[in-house]
């Protein structure tokens, strides 16, 4: 078993293993003095794993409830979330018990984010279930819900106080929400890790998922640490994300997140390359990775049009735009444009 502590404003540990969950009651004690723990979930992962996570609770003399909703984006909403408040006060949590939150990153945001605000704030343990959830959402404390209006435009901080991060739960997910993760893991190597990122190209990445899970999780940790609310270095984690959500955006989330975001790497990299500023050797380097892992790495769509709604991004504070791009694999920086250059830019990176 791996352990990361993240030295946040209040540090946690991270463990990644495998045989976790059967042991999470023993884990939880560990770190909180709670007497009855509430476990959030979908109706998927509470198929697979509920039971285990509740039963392993109860041995360590617990006292357990539950809350399953349906999986999927759509459930990340204040029409779920308002429930959920609901069962908390129903089954009488107080400020000294616990929320488990057991699934994806939908599960992981969401009751996150009623562990934020339900009394102002009660402790919670994330046991992140998907690749993208292990390695990405359930590191660095943001938690929340989309609103008609936009995707995580409603959010708290909220740092977990422990997140078990069991690898075998894996081994249930479908192939295409792994891609998912392979999106966020090549992005992590092209940032921060040459070494990740051959792993990543090679495509073998199932063979090796402890060492890409956990250093993913040591990338975020190190980033969130330097920039925990997220208002520098936490940009790095964004590359390829600005052309990805524009992308997504522009799909009505047809097309997954880590997919998306594949394709924004390989554009954003092809236009530094055009531009003069990036090697092109690392385009090359993005699509092989991609390819390797079955990733789709081009989009035949209107790229004018989707820079247009990205641009107006709610969460953009000023004129300038900043784009990560890449030195050399392994090192990305922030690089800032006026936000009028940032269209002609990325059409010279999905030139034919
Ligand atoms: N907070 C953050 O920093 C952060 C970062 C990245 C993404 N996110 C958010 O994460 C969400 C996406 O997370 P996700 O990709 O994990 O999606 P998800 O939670 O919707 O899970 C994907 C699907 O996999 C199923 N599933 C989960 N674990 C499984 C398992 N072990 N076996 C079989 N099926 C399983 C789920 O039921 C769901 O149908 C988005 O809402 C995104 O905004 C948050
Ligand atoms: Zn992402």
């Amino acid at each position: 078993m791996n352990q990361i502590t993240v030295h946040t404003s209040r540090p946690y540990n991270i463990l990644i293993g495998n045989g976790l969950l059967k042991d999470i009651g023993r884990y939880v004690k560990e770190v909180s003095g709670c007497h009855k723990v509430a476990v959030i979930t979908d109706d998927i992962v509470a198929g697979l794993y509920l039971q285990t996570v509740t039963d392993s609770l109860r041995q360590a003399d617990l006292r357990v409830c539950s809350y399953v909703f349906p999986n999927g984006e759509a459930s990340k909403c204040h029409r779920t979330l308002l429930p959920i408040y609901d069962f908390l006060i129903r089954e009488q949590l107080t400020r000294s018990d616990l929320i488990v939150a057991l699934g994806g990153g939908v599960v992981g945001d969401l009751a996150g984010f009623a562990a934020a605000t339900y009394l102002r704030g009660i402790d919670f343990v994330q046991v992140p279930t998907t690749f993208l959830a292990q390695i990405d959402s359930s590191v660095g404390g943001k938690t929340g819900v989309d609103t008609d209006g936009g995707k995580n435009l409603v959010g708290a901080f909220h740092q977990p106080i422990l997140v078990l991060c069991d690898l075998d739960t894996l081994s249930t997910l479908p192939e295409e929400n792994f891609k998912d993760g392979v999106g966020e893991a090549i992005k992590c190597g092209m940032i921060r890790d040459a070494k990740l990122f051959e792993v990543m190209r090679s495509g073998q990445v199932r063979e090796h998922l402890p060492y890409v899970v956990s250093t993913c999780i040591d990338i975020k940790r190190k980033v969130v640490e330097s920039d925990e609310l997220d208002k520098g270095e936490r940009m790095l984690l964004n590359f390829g994300h600005t052309v990805g959500h524009a992308i997504e955006n522009h799909m009505h989330y047809q097309l997954t997140h880590g997919k998306c975001v594949g394709i924004g790497m390989a554009v954003i990299t092809k236009a530094a390359a055009a531009a003069g500023i990036g090697d092109p050797s690392i385009h090359d380097a993005v699509v092989q990775a991609l390819q390797n892992n079955g990733m789709p790495v081009s989009l035949d769509i209107d790229y004018s049009d989707a820079c247009e709604a990205c641009l107006h991004d709610k969460k953009r504070s000023s004129n300038i735009l900043k784009c990560i791009l890449i030195r050399s694999i392994g090192d990305g920086y922030i690089y800032a444009m006026p936000a009028e250059n940032f269209k002609p830019f990325v059409l010279k990176g999905v030139e034919k």
